[in-house]
């Protein structure tokens, strides 16, 4: 019998984050007669052994509650930070698992957790994780809990923009997270009635986009919405990257891959705040004012939607019933209305991104949403 289980939360805040350790701890609890333990900033207090029991006192009243309880960090097990340096503490995180006789160690994450999971599951341990993110990019389930908050508030964000841009006949050209996945965008892009929509998935050519905007200043509409994501590339500056990607992935012996990711690095920091650049493009070509309004951290802040909180607490119940079961090295994958553990091999190094021939790219395509190429 499971008696003894961790929990943590790591990588970026997700909304719904509460209601999956709430969903894992209850049922945990309540129907299993587990004990929980969470740990705090993620795999950095599993490192310092620094802990909080999870009993029903701490989990009354948190469903509804944004950000996570346990807190929160990006440090990864094998590359930690600590005086400077940067160690590996994988070991020690093994040494406080087994200090605590815990039976599984639950982990709450994206796609760098799911990967860092994955080295501590190759070290023994019984691992289970589940997939939360804003972004929706963690590969092998159907959703991750956060998307849909996010694209509520994204969305309701665009509508406000349609007013303002409206009543000055301006170009709103506003940031929508999303490092590398389009999904975040693509979604309130058209859910919030976006005139442009750019994702990472689709390099842009911005005299596509300066023309779709043209045509409607031509049917006398002096106003347009640009719904950017934060990883959205020009087609040159994609290719660009691509090929500095190619030379890190080609580069032989440490000293050649270090100088090609050290080009890299400095490639991906040039492109940083391109979305100030379209704005500034546009302006040009256009004729049009321009304004930018990025939306950062407020897409992952506040209340989870009624959705999210469904699918954390489906997941993080359906992960008690696993580990009960003794089913561990798995991802509890969203599948349809219930969940479905998934091999992590599967799951990690992998990202799911928005397919060029996705229904919701057709959509956009077929109101006349310009995607930035012809
Ligand atoms: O992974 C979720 C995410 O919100 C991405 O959309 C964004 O690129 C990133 O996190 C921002 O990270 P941080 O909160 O560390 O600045």
């Amino acid at each position: 019998m499971t008696n003894y289980v961790g929990i943590l939360t790591a990588g970026g805040d997700s909304p719904g984050l509460n209601a999956a350790i709430r969903g894992v701890a209850k049922a945990g609890i309540g129907t299993y007669g587990m004990q929980i333990i969470g740990f705090r900033d993620g795999f950095r207090g599993l490192m310092q052994d620094r802990t909080v029991r999870l009993t029903s006192e701490e989990l009354s009243g948190i469903l509804t509650v944004g950000g996570t309880i346990l807190g929160t960090s990006r440090d990864k097990p094998h590359k930690m930070p600590i005086g400077g340096q940067t160690m590996d503490m994988t070991d020690v995180m093994v040494d406080t698992y087994h200090k605590h006789n815990l039976d599984a160690l639950v982990c709450l994450g994206g796609g760098g957790t799911q990967k860092n999971a994955y080295r501590l599951m190759q070290k023994g341990l019984n691992i289970i994780t589940l997939p939360k993110t804003i972004d929706n990019d963690v590969a092998m389930t159907d959703a991750t809990f956060g998307f849909d908050t996010a694209l509520g508030i994204a969305t309701a964000a665009i509508d406000r923009l349609h007013s303002t841009a409206h009543s000055h006949h301006r170009i709103i050209v506003v940031e929508v997270m999303g490092h590398n996945a389009g999904w975040l965008t693509l979604g309130a892009g058209i859910a919030g009635g976006a005139d442009v929509i750019l994702i990472p998935e689709l390099p842009y050519d911005i005299n596509v986009v300066a023309e779709a905007i043209r045509r409607r200043q031509r049917r006398g509409s002096n106003f347009s919405i640009v719904a950017v994501s934060e990883g959205a590339h020009s087609a040159e500056d994609a290719a660009a990257l691509a090929k500095a990607s190619a030379k890190v992935a080609k580069a032989k012996g440490g000293k050649a891959r270090k100088k090609a990711r050290a080009k890299l690095a400095k490639l991906e920091a040039s492109l940083k705040g391109h979305t100030m650049r379209v704005s500034q493009q546009l302006e040009k070509l256009t004729g049009l004012e321009s304004r930018v309004t990025i939306l950062g951290h407020l897409q992952r802040g506040g209340t989870p939607s009624a959705a999210d909180r469904l699918l954390a607490t489906t997941l993080g119940s359906a992960c008690a019933k696993l580990i009960d079961q003794g089913v561990f090295g798995v991802m509890v994958a969203a599948r349809g209305d219930g969940a479905e553990p998934v091999p992590l091999e599967q799951v990690v190094g992998r990202r799911k991104l928005v397919p060029t021939d996705h229904p919701w790219v057709e959509t956009a395509r077929s109101i006349g949403v310009c995607l930035g190429n012809r």
